[in-house]
């Protein structure tokens, strides 16, 4: 077993770190403060090749395998998670899903402008109603002659207000159930798609969040992603990539809590020595560490079946839930070893708090995770009523 990483992964690494560093720390406190979704931030996160960075460069990606993919979100994630969302939805729900469903004439005409940044793209799956129970749909996709008629409501939509381009899942059959759900490339340039912002997050304050309104949005043949019922498996598939993305983002923010206590706890001084002598701030400062190891290597393992080609939608579960769940806990005891002074944004560790409590619920809760890894494990759907014995 090999634990290292290649020449190439490691200047990956460094680049983003750097860039990290210089662009999106230094802009993440005002844009939180503003509740600014940074366009401008977000051409740089383009221009560095990390919108498509698993796109194949035939399409305009970067063609970088998983584990590179992971190591740039990683230390994004460490910078701003509201940044790091972008390229989770961008990369990994929106272009793995036109990747690995779209026909040639798609790939063609969407991939390259969304990893140029020249469009976002969001992800339309949660409902109002719809959020856990991914298959019940309550949006409607009706045939017309000239193709389709969608109407329905999205809701907590990251991109949803600037998205050019939209992936809509909607339901053609509810008799059909899961089998029933197409998903539709919808241009957000029309009337009946009306996005609005959604105010009063805990977090992610520099990202756009949108409920949107459908009202007989159209969409051709041409823009059915997959087949008429492809529209649950497209869903699924493109979320055994993006939850990797954000378990990266979080082993990111695990290693952005470890750095910054331990340069804090060395800074401050009480009862006439650093806190960092201290036994109770090394035990945090401990575990936090092991956290992030485990995180880190789980995302890893994820992130090497799929570069290998493996069947991994549980080991992508097992990495999703452990390290959003570790970095929820390192943040919340970098703010114990911050003591008063991690309460205010003056430090990181403010809006590491704030900003991770979404991760153990969005792209599948904590709970969901566990109900795939139980699934894998005895066999058994907890989520199929089962008849008494
Ligand atoms: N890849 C491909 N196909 C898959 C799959 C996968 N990973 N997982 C399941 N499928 C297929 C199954 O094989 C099955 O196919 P058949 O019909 O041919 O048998 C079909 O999908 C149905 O599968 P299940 O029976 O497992 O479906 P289910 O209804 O029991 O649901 C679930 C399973 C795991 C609970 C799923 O609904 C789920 O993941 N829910 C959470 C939804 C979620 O993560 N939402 C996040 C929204 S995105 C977001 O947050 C974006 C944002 O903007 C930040």
């Amino acid at each position: 077993m090999d634990f290292s990483l290649t020449d190439e992964q490691r200047l990956m690494r460094e680049t983003a770190r750097r860039f990290t560093d210089n662009e999106i720390v230094a802009a993440a406190k005002q844009n939180a403060r503003d509740q600014r979704f940074d366009l401008d931030l977000v051409r740089k996160i383009a221009d560095q090749g990390y919108l498509g960075a698993i796109v194949p460069r035939e399409y305009g990606g970067a063609g970088l395998d998983y584990l590179s993919y992971g190591l740039i979100v990683e230390e994004v994630g460490r910078g701003d998670s509201a940044m790091r969302t972008v390229i989770s939805v961008q990369t990994s729900l929106v272009c793995s899903a036109i990747l690995r469903w779209g026909t040639e004439e798609q790939k063609h005409h969407y991939l390259p402008k969304l990893c140029s940044g020249e469009w976002l793209g969001c992800f339309g799956l949660t409902e109002p109603d719809t959020g856990s129970d991914a298959a019940n749909q309550r949006t409607r996709a009706t045939k017309t002659d000239d193709g389709w008629s969608i109407s329905g409501a999205k809701m907590w939509i990251s991109m949803g207000n600037t998205a050019k381009v939209a992936l809509i899942f909607a339901q053609t059959d509810p008799a059909k159930k899961h089998k029933g759900v197409a998903c539709f490339l919808v241009d957000t340039d029309q009337d009946g798609y009306q996005p609005s912002e959604i105010h009063g997050k805990m977090g992610l304050h520099a990202s756009d969040t949108a409920a949107i309104s459908l009202d007989d949005v159209r969409a051709t043949d041409d823009q059915l992603l997959g087949e008429v019922g492809d529209g649950f498996k497209i869903a699924m598939s493109a979320l055994d990539s993006g939850r990797f993305s954000v378990a990266s983002g979080c082993v990111g923010i695990c290693q952005g809590c470890l750095d910054e206590s331990v340069s804090y706890a060395k800074e401050r001084v009480q009862f006439g020595r650093p806190i960092a002598s201290f036994q109770l701030v090394q035990a945090m400062i401990a575990e936090m560490r092991v956290k992030t190891d485990a995180a880190r290597m789980l995302t890893w393992r994820a992130g090497w079946l799929k570069d290998t080609g493996q069947p991994n939608t549980t080991e992508t579960s097992i990495a999703k839930y452990f390290a959003t769940e570790a970095a929820v806990w390192c943040a919340n005891e970098a703010i114990q070893v911050h003591g008063g002074a991690g309460y205010v944004d003056d430090h990181p560790v403010e809006r590491y708090f704030r900003d991770v409590r979404v991760t153990t619920l969005y792209e599948g809760t904590s709970q969901i995770q566990k109900l795939i890894i139980g699934r894998a494990e005895t066999g058994i759907n907890a989520l199929v009523p089962t008849a008494a014995a």
